[in-house]
């Protein structure tokens, strides 16, 4: 047996994709190891979202050309996902122990270019956009799936913010047809998933091919979701603010096994900025959409996503994201240092922020959003919530797993529950996780 190692950097889309490239390569003879030391094959699924997760592919690949070298050459390396679509030819200039670049529509021709590597040696690349062709040719997963799975639904970006990069390495949007997406989900719970998190650049505008003909909304898909027996609770991410709809607010107030958490991105909390990351909406539109799906689901915990010192971020604008912020009282989000781009139109931008300045100004900002998220937190102290444990915990008997709002709790006992949901006392809010007490009898689990 060959042995594949596969590294992921980036998203959760890249997560599922690494997971499906080696489904492809298993039929080939690769089993899966954790360690780099012993691998035959080492891809490495990467991401450009910002420089600094760019680079860090240069300094591993850097690494993994030693390696290679101390084995006589023998061992093939692939770079797939986003920096492989930005800079295609350009890696393997920079690098030249890297046998395959392959972007992250292509992976389904991974056999392909393996076999054509083996009869001709040099370097292959591929790096195309046949989203449809990606998806129609994935075999069934061979493993077992985790309680908790992703499930790819829609794929690249037409929105075009102006720092981003999604657009350019993912494509234009696409939304796999529902009766497979439906055929999937029903294959993931046969093997194991309690929970599905669909997943998609911009999920939220997912737009399918219906099995009746009809073009159905995410809201629709989830409430097919809901209806197959094994799945116990249905998550999305990521959402636009602008593909919100209506029908997907009511599905949180209607649809149990929909858990109450929405990632929803706003990036900046002033008019000026939101305008000039073509974000296509208001601070004001983000606010009422937020209390409209309050209104349906009160309990809900909001996510977000924000960028400081975007080029022409005043001090100004930056308080109005801090008051954004105070309002909206999130449960917990990611901040960024915006990161110039090469090819968005925000990179060439003339009043790029002083890096000492964005440092100080994400300082703030990530202390506000941790005094939210410990306070969201030490709220549910004392409560009971149902968790669905995942993997065991550091300490022995104990699991890890999730409440309904995706915090992270770990329970005593546990072990033996993971890929089940029990009933759980929230003991005490931690700095990274809640301390929960096992509540039910196994007899009396859900
Ligand atoms: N589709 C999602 C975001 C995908 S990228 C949305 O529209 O919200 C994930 C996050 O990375 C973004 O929400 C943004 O906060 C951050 N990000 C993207 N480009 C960035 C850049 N150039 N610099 C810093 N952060 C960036
Ligand atoms: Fe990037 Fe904007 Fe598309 Fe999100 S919506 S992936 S931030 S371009
Ligand atoms: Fe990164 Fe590509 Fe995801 S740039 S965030 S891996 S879509």
């Amino acid at each position: 047996m060959k042995k594949l190692y596969v590294k992921t950097y980036g998203c959760q889309m890249n997560v599922y994709d690494s997971a499906r490239m080696a489904d492809l390569l298993a039929p080939l003879g690769y089993g899966p190891t954790e360690t780099v030391e012993d691998a035959d094959m080492v891809i490495l699924n990467t991401c450009h979202i910002r420089e600094k997760a760019a680079e860090k592919v240069y300094s591993e690949l850097g690494k993994l050309r030693q390696l290679k070298e101390a084995r006589g050459g023998a061992m093939t390396i692939a770079v797939a996902g986003c920096v492989a679509q930005a800079e295609g030819q350009e890696i393997i200039a920079r690098q030249n122990a890297v046998d395959l670049v392959i972007g992250p529509q292509s992976y389904h021709r991974l056999p392909e270019m393996i076999a054509r590597l083996a009869r001709q040696g040099g370097h292959a690349l591929q790096t195309d956009f046949p989203a449809v062709a990606k998806f129609d040719s994935l075999p069934e997963p061979e493993s077992g799936a985790a309680p908790s799975s992703f499930l790819t639904v829609q794929e690249g970006c037409d929105k075009f913010c102006t720092f981003c990069v999604v657009p350019y390495t993912r494509g234009a949007e696409y939304s796999r047809p529902v009766a497979e997406i439906l055929r999937e989900a029903a294959i993931l719970c046969g093997k194991g998933a309690r929970e599905i998190v669909l997943l998609g650049q911009n999920v939220n505008a997912y737009r399918g091919q219906g099995p009746d003909g009809e073009i159905w909304s995410l809201a629709r898909l989830i409430a097919a979701l809901a209806d197959i027996d094994g799945i116990a609770r249905l998550r999305y991410t990521t959402s636009h603010p602008r593909d919100m709809r209506e029908d997907l607010i009511r599905a949180h107030r209607n649809i149990e096994k929909l858990m109450p958490y929405l990632h929803l991105p706003v990036q900046s909390g002033s008019d000026k900025v939101l305008g000039a990351m073509n974000r296509r909406h208001g601070r004001e539109d983000y606010l009422r959409l937020i209390e409209r799906i309050r209104t349906a689901r009160p309990d809900i915990a909001i996510s977000g996503d924000f960028i400081v010192g975007f080029p022409g971020e005043t001090d100004h604008d930056f308080r109005d994201t801090l008051a954004l912020v105070r309002e909206v009282r999130y449960a917990q989000a990611f901040s960024f240092k915006y990161s110039a781009r090469p090819g968005t139109p925000a990179a060439a931008a003339r009043k790029q922020i002083p890096d000492a300045m964005k440092d100080a100004r994400l300082q703030e900002l990530q202390a506000l959003l941790s005094e939210q998220q410990d306070m969201f937190n030490a709220a549910c102290e004392g409560r009971v919530l149902p968790v669905l444990f995942e993997k065991p915990g550091r300490k022995k008997g104990q699991a890890l797993g999730r409440t309904p709002y995706l915090q992270p709790v770990h329970a005593d006992g546990a072990e033996r529950l993971i890929g089940r949901i029990a009933e759980v006392r929230i003991e005490a809010a931690l700095p990274n996780s809640l301390k929960g007490v096992l509540l039910q009898k196994e007899a009396e689990l859900i």
